[in-house]
């Protein structure tokens, strides 16, 4: 399939770039570069030997979004540009909500007017709010969303929902992401956060390198067995083959469809920073801050839906993404250049 892939120089949009070549697809990348860096289109080339064709554009830009789908016959869409600081989103909620809304209802036109009718979107766990029950179900009742960025993903989803009720011919895949983490084993991709990382995994790894003295772990008063927050992080790059797989999916006609893609393990804070010393064989310093506003104290899926529907299943453990999270801080210890 050709594919275009928007945000796709991003995080999980490169690794989901690497999978797609390597199963034997065609990806074509639109990125505005506002969260990424143009060097990675290089280090995808050094990875899979195929130089993939890319665009600079907003995909808010109608006439940009147009152009791509009538120079390449675009058989279905990865949309993964967005805005996903959840502190930022607070500090600067229309901002989130002019880009992600917008970009998501602009692609939509344009897939509509160029008969391109096969969508993959990146939402979030997010979407569930505080948990009532684990683990979360697709079928689980939406939450209350904390911050304006989650609140963007629960619209979108929404949209999309309304859309593919009277858009038969669409094929919409709405991902619920858990917590992605790690890098590709080769070093040459991972997450390149700017600035001060929001994430546990960039933060830690920072730490491991020396960049940053200590982790502040938010909160250890939490009810759970160690007193830290539970969260389901999943390799990167089973998330990617996740995508491979819903389009494979999408291919079926099922209308509208929606999948955890998840590991089904909880992992506390501080089980993540035992799997990255045994990793990495480095000691992670770390203080017991106050707990961060907006956290949930444990999520988890139950992935048992996108295992069976989409033959998939996440593969790789916590302690692999230490690994390879820590040799890629380790080779780009600023980053991407
Ligand atoms: P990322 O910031 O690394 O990648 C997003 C990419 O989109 C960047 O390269 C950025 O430059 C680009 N972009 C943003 N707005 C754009 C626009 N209007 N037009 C064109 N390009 C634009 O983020 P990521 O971690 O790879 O996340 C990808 C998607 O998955 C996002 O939608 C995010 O909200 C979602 N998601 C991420 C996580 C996570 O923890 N990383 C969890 C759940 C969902
Ligand atoms: N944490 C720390 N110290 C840090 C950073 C994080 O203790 O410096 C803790 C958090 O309190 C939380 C856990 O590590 O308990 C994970 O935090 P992350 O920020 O890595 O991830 P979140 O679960 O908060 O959020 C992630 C994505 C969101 C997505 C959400 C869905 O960043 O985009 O999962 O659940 F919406």
């Amino acid at each position: 399939m050709k594919v275009l892939v928007t945000g796709g120089l991003g995080f999980i949009g490169s690794e989901t770039v690497v999978a797609l070549l390597e199963a034997g697809h065609e990806p074509i990348v639109v990125d505005n570069l506002c969260n990424s860096k143009i060097g990675v289109i290089d280090r995808i080339e050094t990875i899979t030997g195929v130089r993939i064709p890319f665009i600079q554009a907003d995909c808010r830009d109608k006439e940009a979004m147009d152009k791509i789908f009538s120079s390449y016959q675009i058989d279905g869409v990865i949309h993964f540009a967005g805005l996903k600081a959840v502190g930022e989103s607070v500090k600067l909620p229309l901002k989130y909500y002019e880009n992600n809304l917008l970009s998501t209802l602009v692609l939509i036109q344009a897939m509509e007017e160029h008969g391109c009718h096969n969508l993959v979107f990146s939402s979030s766990a997010t979407v569930y709010g505080d948990p009532g029950e684990l683990p979360l179900k697709e079928t689980t009742p939406l939450g209350t969303t904390t911050n304006p960025y989650g609140e963007t993903k629960k619209m979108i989803e929404r949209i999309l929902t309304d859309y593919a009720h009277v858009h038969p011919e669409f094929n919409i895949a709405l991902l619920r992401y858990f917590n992605p983490i790690g890098a590709h084993p080769s070093g040459l991709l991972g997450e390149d956060p700017r600035g001060i990382p929001n994430n546990l995994l960039p933060y830690v790894a920072q730490v491991a390198i020396g960049r940053r003295d200590h982790l502040n772990v938010f909160g250890d008063d939490y009810p759970t067995p160690d007193g830290t927050c539970i969260r389901d992080y999943i390799h990167v790059l089973d998330l990617a083959e996740g995508h491979v797989a819903t389009l494979n999916k999408l291919n079926e006609n099922p209308g509208l469809v929606i999948y955890n893609l998840g590991t089904g393990k909880g992992t506390s804070v501080f089980e993540v920073i035992k799997a990255f010393e045994k990793a990495s064989g480095v000691k992670v310093p770390y203080v017991v801050a106050p707990r961060r506003s907006g956290d949930v104290t444990a999520n988890y899926a139950n992935v048992d839906k996108a295992e069976k529907e989409l033959h998939w299943k996440a593969k790789r453990s916590v302690e692999d993404a230490c690994r390879d999270a820590y040799n890629f801080q380790k080779a780009n210890p600023e980053g991407i250049a």
